[in-house]
């Protein structure tokens, strides 16, 4: 059963296309987002009693892991323009018993009403700053909430690189047809999870930049004292169950391996796609490429 794309693709991604519905792959990521946060939280010296806000908290993974870091001694201001995600991470809040460590906002990370001016020790953002259309607007909301000597702290993805190798195949498969007949139908399938030229991903918000752009969004913003951190993670993927992948998007705003299949193949391609990179899968041997950036910044105290 493949559930309905409905009006809320946020927490369409995050609960289902992220892992395709498959339990194994859903324990993989939380282990790797609880790394993440883990690594984010400690370069941002987070300590008990202070406030976090976790913007874009999506199921409030990130302020679970912070309230664990300090032994519960924390308040957590979580934000999200999900209201799917934001009614489970309130849920789980209730079965956590934090509930009254928590307080939870519908917004936008470029609106962030429900704070007030310098009343925040820690702004965070885990793989949020990458979909928000307007980032210096968002930053700005971060620089307004944090109390002189807070700290902003970012874990994004970047796929700049990702987008911009995917035009180009795009654009060489346009001057004559690669001789393995298979190429063409992989970097089919890779150009349609982006923009499909440079023009199209510098106005797209997940592929428009890169670490060196954030970098220097967050000096723009009035931040000083950065620390950047690029972290790049090319592995085999391990063995994956066919059903599944073909549910996974790489990120919120792509389509899924099922829908290319569906609107891009013909049933000849589609035959020839799936006899070849079915065994791979299962075997385990694709190659995964994760890049990530974590930033820490601080407003001058
Ligand atoms: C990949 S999920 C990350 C969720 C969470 N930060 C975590 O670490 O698990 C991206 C989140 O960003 C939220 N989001 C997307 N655009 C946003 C915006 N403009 N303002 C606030 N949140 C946004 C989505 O609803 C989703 O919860």
């Amino acid at each position: 059963m493949h559930p309905m794309p409905t009006s809320d693709p946020w927490a369409d991604w995050v609960l289902h296309a992220r892992d395709g519905g498959c339990r194994a792959q859903a324990r993989r990521t939380r282990a790797e987002i609880a790394t993440h946060a883990q690594r984010l939280l400690t370069l941002a010296e987070l300590r008990p009693g202070l406030v976090l806000a976790d913007v874009g908290c999506g199921e409030g993974l990130l302020s679970w892991q912070a309230l664990a870091m300090t032994g519960g001694a924390l308040h957590v201001e979580l934000s999200d323009v999900s209201p799917r995600l934001l009614r489970r991470a309130r849920a789980f809040a209730r079965l956590q018993r934090c509930s009254a460590q928590c307080r939870f906002a519908s917004a936008d990370a470029t609106d962030l009403a429900h704070l007030a001016e310098a009343s925040v020790d820690v702004v965070a953002l885990r793989a949020v700053l990458a979909y928000v259309d307007d980032k210096a607007a968002a930053l700005r909301e971060a620089w307004r909430v944090l109390r002189p000597g807070g700290r902003l702290a970012l874990a994004e993805p970047v796929f700049q690189d990702a987008a911009l190798a995917a035009a180009e195949w795009r654009r060489a498969l346009q001057f004559g047809s690669a001789r393995d007949p298979l190429l063409p139908l992989l970097l089919r399938w890779q150009a349609a999870q982006f923009p499909s030229d440079t023009a199209g991903i510098a106005r797209s918000a997940i592929c428009s930049h890169n670490e060196r752009d954030l970098l220097r969004l967050v000096r723009r913003a009035g931040f000083g004292r950065v620390h950047l951190e690029l972290h790049i993670d090319q592995r085999p993927a391990g063995p994956d169950a066919w059903d599944a992948f073909i549910e996974r998007a790489p990120h919120p705003l792509a389509p899924n391996l099922r829908r290319i299949l569906a609107e891009r193949f013909d049933a000849a391609e589609r035959a020839r796609f799936v006899r070849a990179l079915r065994p791979q899968v299962e075997a385990g041997t694709l190659e995964a490429d994760d890049r990530i950036v974590y930033l820490v910044a601080h407003k001058p105290g």
